[in-house]
């Protein structure tokens, strides 16, 4: 397999986005893996056809993706441009940065430890309403727009009362917003009011790390038995279906490989209906209301 014509990466679609710029609907997430193991992680992924990285400032790893991307010859002073411009970089800015003048300062460290000169998108991580700096963080994110060390402006965890302010203060809405989404947390008024607004949606935990693949007493995995694949890929495949930018994590390659292999089978109208069924009361993670993340 070669970098730029990997048929596992090319298996994988892109979304175009409302700026014009189109993500590889998969990409690999790198929470709670520290920074020097994320840098095999990283480059294993990258190797099994990973065309798209979702870290953080705030997963005190990017210095180790910064390695691997320069492994790869997507970062560093020894670049190729022709693998980084197949690279989809997103990066998130941390809650206590957020403000204008700390994300710019806080976006320079992170590009330098991520080797790169640009970064295909930046987030504000968490909205914090109850410390709400969500328009001042946004002019910096514009200008950092504007001089094209950023391509894409996202937000994480944005409820919808949190983007109409964001919209009412600023005159936009981000054109990304990654929000927890699994079967058995569905937030179906989070993806109606992104639609409503052209913003694309992007799941975290799509398998709510890994606690879903058991879910509704072995429905995934029955699915999963009549297509011949394993629960995760049932769950990533309902994703992909439902037109989901999804960030799978896993520290093993043949983790990593699977859940890009998501092209080979298709879920029918009644096995979605059953997996849309699982809906429920329930986060894996934390509530955007009241959560910050440091
Ligand atoms: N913006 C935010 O606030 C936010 C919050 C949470 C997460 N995220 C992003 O979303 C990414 C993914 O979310 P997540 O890590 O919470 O959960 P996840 O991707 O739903 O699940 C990851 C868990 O599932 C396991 N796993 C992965 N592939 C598997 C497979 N094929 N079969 C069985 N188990 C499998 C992993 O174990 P192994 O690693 O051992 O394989 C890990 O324990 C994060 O890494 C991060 O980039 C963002």
């Amino acid at each position: 397999m070669t970098f730029i014509h990997s048929k596992a990466a090319a298996s994988v679609p892109r979304i175009s986005l409302a700026d014009g710029a189109t993500i590889p609907q998969i990409g690999l997430g790198v929470l709670r893996i520290d920074d020097e193991g994320v840098t095999p992680v990283v480059e294993s992924a990258i190797e099994s056809g990973y065309r798209h990285i979702d870290g953080a400032a705030g997963y005190n790893n990017e210095a180790g993706v910064g390695r691997a991307l320069a492994k790869e010859g997507v970062a560093g002073k020894h670049a190729n441009a022709d693998r980084r411009a197949a690279m989809w970089v997103t990066t998130k800015l941390k809650d206590s940065e957020q403000g204008y003048d700390s994300a710019m300062h806080a976006f320079e460290r992170q590009l330098q430890l991520l080797q790169l000169d640009y970064v295909d998108m930046y987030m504000i991580h968490w909205p914090t309403p109850f410390d709400w700096r969500a328009a001042e963080t946004w002019k910096a994110f514009v200008k950092l727009r504007e001089e094209g060390r950023v391509r894409t402006l996202g937000v994480c965890n944005f409820m919808p009362s949190d983007l109409e302010r964001l919209h009412k203060e600023t005159g936009e809405y981000p054109t990304v917003n990654q929000i927890e989404l699994h079967p058995t947390w569905q937030q179906r008024d989070v993806v109606a009011c992104c639609k409503q607004h052209g913003i694309a949606v992007e799941a975290y935990s799509p398998m709510a790390r890994g606690a879903d693949l058991n879910a509704g007493d072995g429905v995934i995995e029955k699915i999963a038995k009549a297509h011949n694949v394993s629960p995760a890929q049932v769950i990533l495949r309902w994703h992909i279906e439902n037109g989901t930018i999804i960030i799978p994590k896993s520290v093993h390659a043949d983790r990593q490989r699977e859940n890009l292999d998501l092209f080979g089978f298709s879920l029918t109208a009644d096995e979605h209906a059953a997996i849309d069924a699982l809906d429920g009361p329930t986060r894996a993670g934390h509530d955007p209301a009241t959560f910050t993340y440091a």
